[in-house]
């Protein structure tokens, strides 16, 4: 049954120990994740599309979709008037996905977690949905994202709750004494599928770059 399977990909994703895992994983399951998230409910892209659309004026742009995975937000961030989103992914099999929806100005594999290939303050607005998460990408991940954001520019993440506790909250509360980045916005913790039991809930975030 489709949700048995999501529900073991998703499971075997959290539990990945290794950059090349996960993306194995995903790569597996592009062919039938849209289909599969849609089934749970999956609310990530929508809850950041939101929030992205208050704080980053329309026209805005270079946009990065970090973890674009099959590229979700990057439909919608084109009919909301962003007119250049690049997608980032470290699977080729969700990326192949996303580019055959023809609404990414470039597509990048590449891994969050170490350096990336992108100048200081390449990107107006960096949009990050269901990446911050167990066994994909840590508080590792958060410094690179904000050096590649122009100061003033916004950046929209999801982080689940065991990340939350377990750094990010006190990474992001030494980041905003450092005049890095202020917090904009934070959402209450909300299940991302709520068609799946047990889900862990995350929040989304959103940031100003100092
Ligand atoms: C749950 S999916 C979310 C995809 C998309 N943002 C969405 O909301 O549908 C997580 C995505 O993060 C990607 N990912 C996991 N670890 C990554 C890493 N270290 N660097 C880049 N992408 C990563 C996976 O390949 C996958 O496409």
């Amino acid at each position: 049954m489709a949700d048995d399977r999501h529900n073991s990909t998703l499971s075997a994703a959290y539990a990945a120990k290794r950059p090349e895992e996960v993306a194995a994983i995903y790569d597996s399951w592009s062919e039938t994740y849209d289909a599969e998230m849609s089934v749970a409910g999956y609310r990530h892209p929508t809850i950041c599309l939101a929030l992205l659309a208050r704080h980053l004026p329309r026209g805005a742009e270079p946009i990065l979709d970090a973890g674009a995975g099959t590229g979700l937000i990057g439909e919608w961030l084109a009919i909301a008037g962003y007119p250049r989103v690049e997608a980032l992914d470290i699977s080729q099999g969700m990326l192949d996905k996303a580019a055959a929806k023809g609404v990414y100005a470039a597509l990048h594999r590449l891994a969050l977690g170490g350096p990336l290939p992108f100048a200081d303050g390449a990107y107006a607005g960096i949009v990050s949905a269901g990446v911050f998460t167990s066994g994909h990408v840590g508080i590792e991940g958060l410094d690179e994202l904000i050096r590649i954001c122009r100061p003033g520019g916004v950046m929209v993440l999801t982080v689940k709750n065991t990340l939350w506790q377990a750094g990010f909250e006190r990474r992001i509360a030494d980041l905003v004494r450092q005049g890095m980045i202020a917090v904009v916005e934070e959402t209450p913790p909300y299940a991302s599928m709520p068609g799946e039991a047990g889900t862990v809930p995350s929040r989304g975030l959103v940031l100003r770059v100092g």
